[in-house]
């Protein structure tokens, strides 16, 4: 642990499974943001590599195409010297009628330790989480994004690359107590803006929510306050979450710290929710122009992948001044191997 200069409290980390950001502690928030900067300063080195994981096994389930999560979360992995399986939904036996959760317990009789899930529809990571529990076997479960549902760890590498920002030796959730950040586009959709919904409102940032009225629902205003089905209230609940909704950008980006806007999911639209991609740029595109009402030293996020000159002008995407697009990418290593290392038990 020294020799990694790793600093991880262990009673703050006691999951298993990484499947929703909405029970997330602070102190959870704040174990993963120091272990992924520890993981960070072992990114600089010249050997890049850790012996934390040798001798686990990690399988990445990949139901869904991707590219940042599926790859990272496997240099994570290797990083961290763990074998990785990778798993191709169109040349295996799936594609021979063999269900999702016997190819699960199929990759957990071959010896593996966590398993990484994306899937097109929500609830299929919980689903085999829980099936794992009920065997009583001691598997760890990643959602690397489900449906519309959650991509946790897509949140937290959002919330590395901000705190690092504005504070790269200690960064940790309260620095964003305060700010106001601006998450633009189509929620309705949005595995990505559910999750950072529910760590940026923890943070105590005032999180403001833009998009055309078919891309943000009214039922949203209600998202971080409304009680979970089965969810037993805490008798003292904490501060209250602030989460505000917009049909227009520009009271989103007035004065806003951070700029988060999301890519079109087409591929999720069953309806037609919007009338052109031009006119969509129009009113919610990010541009230079439109950043001027935004604080002078704003700094936009995209999850990727990128609509070029949809969501985003191209010209404002790979402008470093203002674009955080590639450190998000840098960060995720870094968060990935945090995630693994916590969840395979924090040991070095
Ligand atoms: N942000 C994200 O999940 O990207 P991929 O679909 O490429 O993994």
């Amino acid at each position: 642990m020294a020799a990694l200069g790793l600093i991880v409290m262990s009673n703050d980390w006691n999951r298993r499974h990484v499947l929703s950001l909405a029970d997330f502690t602070p102190s959870e928030y704040d174990v993963v943001l120091q272990t992924a900067n520890s993981f960070r300063e072992v990114l600089s080195r010249r050997t890049k590599k850790v012996p934390t994981l040798q001798g686990q096994v990690v399988t990445n389930l990949f139901f869904e195409p991707s590219t940042r999560t599926r790859s990272s979360f496997e240099l994570a992995a290797k990083r961290l010297s763990a074998d990785i399986l990778n798993f191709a939904p169109g040349s295996s036996s799936l594609t021979k009628g063999e269900t999702i959760l016997d190819t699960a317990k199929t990759y957990l009789a071959m010896g593996t330790d966590m398993m990484v899930i994306r899937h097109k529809e929500a609830g299929v990571p919980q689903a085999i989480a829980q099936e794992m529990d009920r065997l009583g076997v001691k598997v760890g479960i990643l959602n690397a994004g489900d449906g519309q549902h959650e991509h946790p760890s897509q949140a937290l590498l959002d919330l590395f690359t901000i705190t690092t920002l504005l504070q790269p030796e200690a960064p940790r959730l309260k620095l964003l107590e305060g700010k106001k950040i601006a998450i633009v586009g189509d929620i309705l959709h949005s595995r990505v803006a559910r999750s950072n919904i529910w760590s940026l409102t923890a943070s105590g940032a005032e999180v403001h929510l833009a998009g055309p009225p078919t891309l943000l629902p009214k039922l949203f205003a209600d998202f971080v306050t409304a009680p979970k089905i089965g969810a037993v209230v805490p008798a003292a609940t904490p501060a209250p979450r602030r989460l505000l909704l917009h049909w227009s950008l520009e009271p989103a980006l007035e004065a806003a710290d951070f700029v988060m806007t999301l890519r079109l999911q087409r591929e999720r639209m069953t309806n037609h929710l919007l009338p052109t991609l031009r006119e969509y740029h129009q009113q919610f595109g990010i541009t230079r122009d439109r950043l001027k009402l935004c604080n002078p030293d704003v700094r936009v996020l995209h999850p990727g992948p990128v609509n070029r000159g949809v969501e985003i002008s191209s010209d404002l995407m790979d402008d470093p001044q203002f674009s955080l697009i590639s450190q998000q990418v840098t960060s995720g290593v870094a968060v990935r191997m945090a995630l693994l290392f916590l969840m395979g038990g924090g040991k070095v």
